[in-house]
């Protein structure tokens, strides 16, 4: 009996994840079914009792993609801190009744910054670029790096100014540094050594209001939409900034949701490459 594992997403038939977990599997030797799976917008969790009830092993985990992740959330009987603070869920793991509820995003996009790219956010000036689920889940991870600046900027000024104050009061936590919360136009004049594209203007190929004064020397900037050339990463390098894109990311945080499920930890950078050709 092979035990199985699925990712849900709306759309799904883009999704690398199947590829990417047998990857993960081959190379370990680990012995897994894995499948994509198109739920309805309104049947995340029906879509995952079925799952759960009917294949030919036992059902043991499962990624989630937009736009399920917050029902994700809610699905969960179980969450990690890192869940918690996001507020969202990619990785699911189903132990006799339970489902425990992680969030793998953050953990992803710091080790392919840190072990991958070279780019250690402690000590350096980190602007995040957007405010929706995709910039939530990063910025916990990204303060307990300890950089000396977190600016989060939107579109939407409201939006990011409410995440920094929800991420200014963070009890328990060893964080030295509060984020900022900013609209486009208060970037006037600053400069960052890491600037992080969160938003999903590049998915729509549309440009960002942003001074280019942003891309400090030596900046690093990293978008995480991945396998396209978008506005984001033209106008960094247009600055002379070193530029990375979310496939990194989205190897990673595989890699670590194998790792919860198998207690395996993959090699990344042979899939990374084969994803890359
Ligand atoms: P997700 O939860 O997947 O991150 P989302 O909630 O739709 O997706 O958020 C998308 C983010 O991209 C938001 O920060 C959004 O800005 P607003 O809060 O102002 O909507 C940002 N975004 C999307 N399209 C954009 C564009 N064309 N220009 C600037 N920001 C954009």
């Amino acid at each position: 009996m092979t035990d199985r594992y699925a990712v849900f997403g709306n759309p799904i038939g883009h999704s690398k994840s199947p590829r990417i977990h047998a990857l993960f599997a081959a190379q370990t030797g680990q012995s897994i079914s894995y499948q994509a799976i198109l739920a309805e917008t309104d049947g995340f969790a029906a879509a995952v009792d079925a799952f759960i009830a009917t294949g030919a092993g036992p059902a043991r985990g499962a990624n989630v993609t937009v736009p399920f992740k917050e029902d994700a959330f809610r699905l969960a009987t179980q969450r990690t801190p890192r869940a918690e603070a996001a507020g969202a869920v990619n990785t699911l793991s189903f132990d006799s009744g339970a489902v425990l509820g992680d969030n793998t995003d953050g953990a992803g996009l710091l080790r392919d910054l840190k072990h991958n790219l070279g780019c250690d956010p402690a000590g350096r000036r980190v602007l995040l670029l957007g405010a929706g689920g995709a910039a939530r889940g990063v910025i916990l991870p990204l303060l307990l790096e300890n950089p000396t600046e977190l600016v989060i900027a939107n579109r939407t000024e409201e939006t990011a100014a409410r995440l920094a104050l929800e991420f200014s009061r963070l009890p328990g936590c060893a964080v030295s540094v509060k984020p900022e919360g900013t609209g486009f136009a208060g970037l006037v004049g600053r400069r960052f050594d890491l600037v992080i594209n969160a938003t999903s203007a590049g998915l729509k190929g549309a440009i960002l209001p942003l001074p280019t004064s942003v891309f400090g020397q030596r900046c690093f900037a990293y978008e995480m939409v991945y396998g396209r050339e978008t506005p984001f990463l033209e106008l960094a390098r247009a600055a002379g900034a070193r530029t990375a894109d979310g496939l990194g990311m989205l190897v990673e945080q595989a890699a670590e949701a194998f790792f919860i499920w198998r207690r395996v930890r993959p090699q990344t950078a042979a899939v990374i490459a084969m994803l890359k050709a």
